[in-house]
C-alpha cells in the first residue's frame, strides 16, 4: 500500500517490437485498470532485464524509448501513471543482489522460463538469465506491490517473487508486502499465426506468425488472411483439433468483446475467408488509434523527455524507502550524513 492505495506493478522488457500478444495479453489490461483510482500505478520499461540476451546498444536505446512511448500510446498516461525505466532507479539491482541471497539455486533450476530460454540462446546461458526471477521479484517487492497484472506465463515468476518476500519476512518481520498476480480473462495468450500450438513471439523467424503493434492495415489483412487453420470450414472453438480457429476467435472476441459462442453464432453459415476478413479488420481498427497516437508522441521527444524526468524521480523515491528498510534489516552498516 501506498497512503491508502493498493499497488499496481507491472512492465515488459525493452526488446523488439510489440505484438498483439503482448497488447492483449497484458498492455491492454492494464489501460483497463489505469483509470482505477483504488490503485497506485507503476510500469516499468524493463531494460535491465533486456542485457540477459546480447543487445545492438543502438537498437536497444531506441526499442526501449520506444516501448516508453507505446505505453502512451495504448492508453496509459504517464502524468497518472508511473512509467519509468527500470535502469534509471538503482535500487533495482540493489535489492536484487540482496534478493539472490534468499534465493535457492534449486528453486531457480525450476524455473520453465530459464529452461527454455536457455535452450534457445545455448551460446548464452549467462549468470543474469539465472536470476532473471529474482531481479523481477525486487522490481515488484520495491514498490510494496499488491497487484501485478501480467500475461500467464509470468505466473511461475510471481510464484517465486512470493516465496521470496514470505521467506524475507519470516526471518526479519513484515518488510515486504506479499503481491498477487492478476491474469486478464479474455486474450491471457495469443497463439502464433503460423503455428497456433506456440505462443504468438516478438522473435518468432516467420514474419507471418507474429502482428506487430506497429504493422499497418495491409499488412495486419494479409497476415490473417495466411494464418494457419484447418481442412473444416466451420468456424467453431476447440483448441484441441482446430487450434488456429479458436486462435482467431479469441483475438476476434479480445479486440470486440463478444463471447466465443456469439462469435460462433455470427459467422455460422460462414466461410474461413470471412472470418479471416473480419478479424484482420477488428485488429486493424483497434491498433489505429494507437498507432496515431504513437506517431504524435515519437514526434514531441520533449514531451517524452519531461515524463521520463519527472517519473524516474517519483519511482527513485518509493524505491529508496523500502532498499533502505531492506538495507538496514539485514544489517548493512548505516550511511553517515
Ligand atoms: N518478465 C516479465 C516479462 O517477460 C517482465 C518483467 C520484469 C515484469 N519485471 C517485472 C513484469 C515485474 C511484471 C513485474 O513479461
Amino acid at each position: 500500500m501506498i497512503g491508502d492505495k493498493k499497488v499496481l506493478y507491472s512492465g515488459m522488457q525493452a526488446t523488439g517490437t510489440l505484438t498483439l500478444g503482448n497488447y492483449l495479453g497484458a498492455l491492454k489490461n492494464w489501460v483497463e485498470l489505469s483509470d482505477d483510482d483504488a490503485y497506485e500505478r507503476f510500469y516499468g520499461v524493463m531494460d535491465l532485464h533486456s542485457l540477459t540476451l546480447r543487445q545492438n546498444p543502438a537498437e536497444f536505446r531506441k526499442n526501449a524509448r520506444n516501448l516508453y512511448a507505446l505505453y502512451v500510446a495504448a492508453g496509459l498516461d504517464p502524468e497518472k501513471n508511473c512509467i519509468y525505466f527500470q535502469s534509471h532507479v538503482s535500487a533495482h539491482a540493489e535489492l536484487g543482489w540482496i534478493l539472490d541471497c534468499f534465493t535457492y539455486m534449486g528453486e531457480l533450476n525450476r524455473m520453465t522460463q530459464f529452461k527454455d530460454k536457455a535452450a534457445k540462446h545455448a551460446d548464452n546461458i549467462n549468470a543474469g538469465l539465472y536470476t532473471y526471477p529474482v531481479l523481477m521479484a525486487a522490481d515488484i517487492l520495491l514498490y510494496q506491490t499488491d497487484v501485478v497484472p501480467v500475461g500467464i506465463d509470468q505466473r511461475q515468476h510471481l510464484e517465486i517473487c512470493r516465496d521470496i518476500a514470505l521467506r524475507f519476512n519470516n526471518i526479519y518481520g513484515d518488510v515486504f508486502t506479499i503481491p498477487e498476480a492478476y491474469i486478464g480473462k479474455a486474450g491471457a495468450k495469443i497463439m502464433s499465426l503460423q503455428e497456433p500450438e506456440r505462443k504468438m513471439s516478438k522473435s518468432d523467424e516467420n514474419a507471418n506468425a507474429t502482428i506487430y503493434l506497429l504493422d499497418d492495415v495491409d499488412t495486419v489483412l494479409r497476415k490473417f488472411k495466411r494464418a494457419v487453420t484447418d481442412s473444416e470450414s466451420e468456424v467453431r472453438y476447440d483448441a484441441q483439433t482446430k487450434p488456429g480457429i479458436s486462435n482467431l476467435i479469441d483475438i476476434y472476441g479480445a479486440v470486440t468483446g463478444k463471447t466465443r459462442e456469439e462469435t460462433e453464432r455470427e459467422f455460422a453459415g460462414k466461410g474461413y475467408g470471412d472470418f479471416k476478413l473480419a478479424v484482420g479488420e477488428a485488429v486493424a481498427a483497434r491498433l489505429r488509434p494507437l498507432q496515431k497516437r504513437y506517431q504524435e508522441l515519437v514526434a514531441d521527444k520533449s514531451y517524452i523527455d519531461s515524463c521520463i524526468k519527472e517519473n524516474d524521480g517519483k519511482a527513485q523515491y518509493f524505491a529508496g524507502k523500502t532498499l533502505r528498510k531492506v538495507q538496514k534489516k539485514v544489517g548493512l552498516t548505516e550511511r553517515i550524513r
